[in-house]
């Protein structure tokens, strides 16, 4: 066991695989009933709910998981518009970021979409930002839509130290309200992880944008579609449209490809 495996168990990151393992091979099993052929989406479930991972993909989960442990050290205080007033970084990077099992499945969706164009609305402290980056092809890049820039700092720093190529990430700093257009532009995005600003009419803001721009076979992931009511109406309304190919229900994840 070499040093980073040592530290992924000490700071007890093996995570409750038999939950999600099962969550992950409902989902395959309900989209292959739809399906009835291997897709990007299904391959991913798979990987994910079989927890296969190699010695390389198994040392850089642990390399993110330490530095998100470092960053949840961090007491700098987000300020307005953040709440509660007293918020840190660290408190945020507990609070807001994707845990190490979901955060697995966004790696084996961006490794088995290969996205060129992939877009993440909510870059926070970086942790589901690094694990994306770690799943992605040579040529693509990454753009991710954060409103602090005191989380983004934070960001590059897990980056770093996670050893993503940085140069496959670019973060946008500004209100989504801002920084979205611009992100839809040439070439569409090709997989996009929308996670902030859950709210019925936002989301479906940016579906709609998303689906009058994206190509077929585009990947979408909502996060927190079990939320609350509105999230759950969103989430319906998302996955019954006529653009949807596809769709996985991981609990807290929807994840669609177009048609
Ligand atoms: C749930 S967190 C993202 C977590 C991150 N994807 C992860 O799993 O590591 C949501 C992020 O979206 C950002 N955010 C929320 N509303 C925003 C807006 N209107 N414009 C830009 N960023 C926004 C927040 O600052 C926060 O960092």
């Amino acid at each position: 066991m070499n040093l980073l495996h040592r530290l992924f168990d000490r700071f007890n990151l093996k995570t409750t695989i038999g939950d999600s393992s099962t969550r992950y091979r409902v989902a395959l099993r309900d989209e292959s009933n739809r399906l009835g052929t291997e897709t990007p989406l299904s391959r991913a479930l798979r990987q994910a709910a079989d927890e296969e991972w190699s010695d390389d993909e198994l040392t850089t989960f642990a390399r993110i998981e330490v530095a998100r442990h470092q960053v949840i050290a961090n007491t700098c205080p987000l300020g307005a518009p953040y709440k509660p007033a007293d918020i840190t970084v660290g408190r945020m990077a507990e609070r807001a970021s994707k845990g190490p099992d979901e955060a697995r499945l966004l790696y084996a969706l961006t490794l088995h979409q290969e996205p060129t164009a992939p877009l993440e609305m909510g870059t926070c402290c970086g942790v589901s930002t690094a694990y994306q980056a770690h799943g992605l092809p040579m040529h693509s890049l990454l753009t991710s839509l954060e409103l602090s820039p005191i989380l983004v700092g934070a960001a590059r720093m897990v980056l770093d130290l996670s050893g993503a190529d940085q140069s496959k990430v670019d973060i946008h700093v500004g209100d989504f309200a801002d920084t979205f257009k611009d992100a839809l532009g040439d070439p569409a995005p090709d997989f996009a992880f929308v996670d902030g600003n859950h709210y019925f009419g936002p989301t479906m803001a940016y579906f709609g944008a998303l689906v009058d721009v994206c190509k077929p076979g585009a990947m979408l992931v909502f996060d927190d579609i079990n939320w609350s009511d509105e999230m759950k109406r969103a989430w319906l309304e998302i996955r019954s449209h006529e653009r949807v190919a596809e769709y996985a229900d991981v609990h807290t994840m929807g994840v669609v490809v177009l048609r």
